[in-house]
């Protein structure tokens, strides 16, 4: 057997995955990633399990899949966001901020999403589109801004913000990223002084009067609230949106399908989200040595989670590298598992029905406008820079 060589922070990689991660899964299950002296895991049950052993694969030093010696990986550590704490201080945060992703207060939502899903769709031209800059971005922002009460006039600024913060996850800080990440905290101080000085009904200002252990929340604390629902918020909806029409214009028959069977739409979503994750690795950090598979992971190992790897497992799913509707029960680990699970996946799945029921109204067929694509460069997110697609009405 050759020796497996795959660069996991690589373009090449990053632009179609999928046959590294079979090979890793069949050949190296636990693959050590020489150039960055990472590990990384692919079967499912694997990343299951370390999901679901916090106390082993721990997270407190950051979810990102890069080792500690990028300083985007220091600079997303110093805050105490959510997904980069461990229990007990977790399950304190984590209790805070589940209040505003209780089911009642997102279906709460819905209305206003339908609306402004409506009005972006119905601004689309006859024919070629970009849906990334018409839909996929701008949709997640809006109801994220709406969450936070924050103006939407900065949303462009808030795009650039969360883009510059996931960029830091997988490649070192760049001035500009750096500069960014300035800017946001600038702006999210400005934002918290005007709700000290007027509380409203919504999440900043339950933040600020939220105690943990009696004392109130430090501003690193809301801090790292902001950033993370700038960036779970945006960065990944988004691209659930985008490979939802990404597989939907070449399969016209799912499209039909769809159109003509409403309550198809969520299959066809747990579908998208398991065949094309938008997130498709993140990190963890080992507290003791691990043996798994015949691999010894020293104790201080940054270990990638592969989610896009373990959702196309063929020991779990039925042929894992064809698109079909009819799965069943979502056994996806799409969101996660375990302490960490997404807490924003109903809202996600809200918005991608939502985003998809205003596309399949509007249009009757849709097609690829390009053969080839921009996609993302990330290793964490999976997901296009453009997409554009034909649409036609009848
Ligand atoms: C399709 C869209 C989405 C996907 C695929 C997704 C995926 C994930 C994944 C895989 C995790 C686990 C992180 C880990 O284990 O380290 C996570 C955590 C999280 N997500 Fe999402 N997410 C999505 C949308 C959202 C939205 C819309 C929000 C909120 C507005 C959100 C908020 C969060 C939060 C707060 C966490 C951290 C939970 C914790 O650490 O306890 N997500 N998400």
């Amino acid at each position: 057997m050759t020796e497996l060589d795959f660069d996991l922070f690589g373009t090449e990689f990053q632009e179609d995955p999928y046959p590294a991660y079979s090979k890793l899964r069949a050949e190296a299950p636990v693959y050590r990633e020489s150039r960055h002296g990472v590990y990384a895991l692919t079967r499912y049950d694997d990343v299951d399990a370390a999901l679901r052993d916090h106390e082993t694969f721990r997270s407190g030093a950051g979810p990102a899949p890069m080792p500690a010696s990028s300083g985007g990986r220091a600079a997303m550590t110093a805050l105490p966001l959510l997904a980069a704490t461990d229990p007990p201080y977790h399950d304190q945060l984590r209790a805070l901020v589940s209040k505003a992703f209780t089911p009642r207060r997102v279906a709460e939502s819905e209305g206003r999403i339908r609306a402004f899903a409506k009005e972006l769709v119905d601004a689309l031209p006859e024919g070629e589109f970009e849906l990334v800059s018409a839909v996929s971005i701008p949709l997640p922002v809006a109801v994220i801004a709406e969450m936070l009460g924050v103006d939407r006039r900065h949303q462009d600024d808030f795009r650039r913000w969360s883009d510059a913060t996931v960029g830091m996850m997988d490649r070192p800080a760049e001035p500009d990223m750096i500069q960014a990440s300035l800017e946001l905290a600038a702006y999210f101080r400005g934002v918290l002084e005007e709700r000290r000085k007027n509380p409203r009904d919504d999440l900043m200002s339950d933040l600020l009067r939220a105690e943990i252990d009696g004392r109130r929340l430090t501003d690193a604390e809301l801090d790292a609230f902001f950033v993370m629902l700038l960036i779970a918020g945006n960065e990944t909806t988004t691209n659930l949106i985008s490979n939802q029409l990404n597989v939907f214009a070449s399969r016209p028959d799912l499209w039909k399908a769809c159109r003509e069977d409403r309550s198809l739409v969520p299959a066809a979503l747990e579908e998208t989200l398991r065949f094309d994750s938008p997130v498709q690795n993140l990190g963890r950090e080992t507290t003791c040595d691990v043996e798994l598979h015949g691999v010894s992971i020293p104790k201080g190992s940054r270990v990638i989670v592969s989610f896009g790897a373990a959702n196309r497992d063929p020991e779990v799913f039925d042929q894992p590298d064809d698109y079909r509707l009819d799965r069943g029960e979502p056994r996806h680990l799409a969101f996660g598992q375990g302490r960490h699970f997404c807490l924003g996946a109903g809202l996600a799945r809200l918005e991608g029905r939502i985003a998809l029921e205003a596309l399949l109204d509007r249009f009757e067929r849709i097609e690829p406008a390009t053969p080839s694509p921009k996609r993302l460069h990330s290793t964490v997110i999976r997901g296009f820079e453009g997409l554009p697609i034909a649409g036609r009405s009848a």
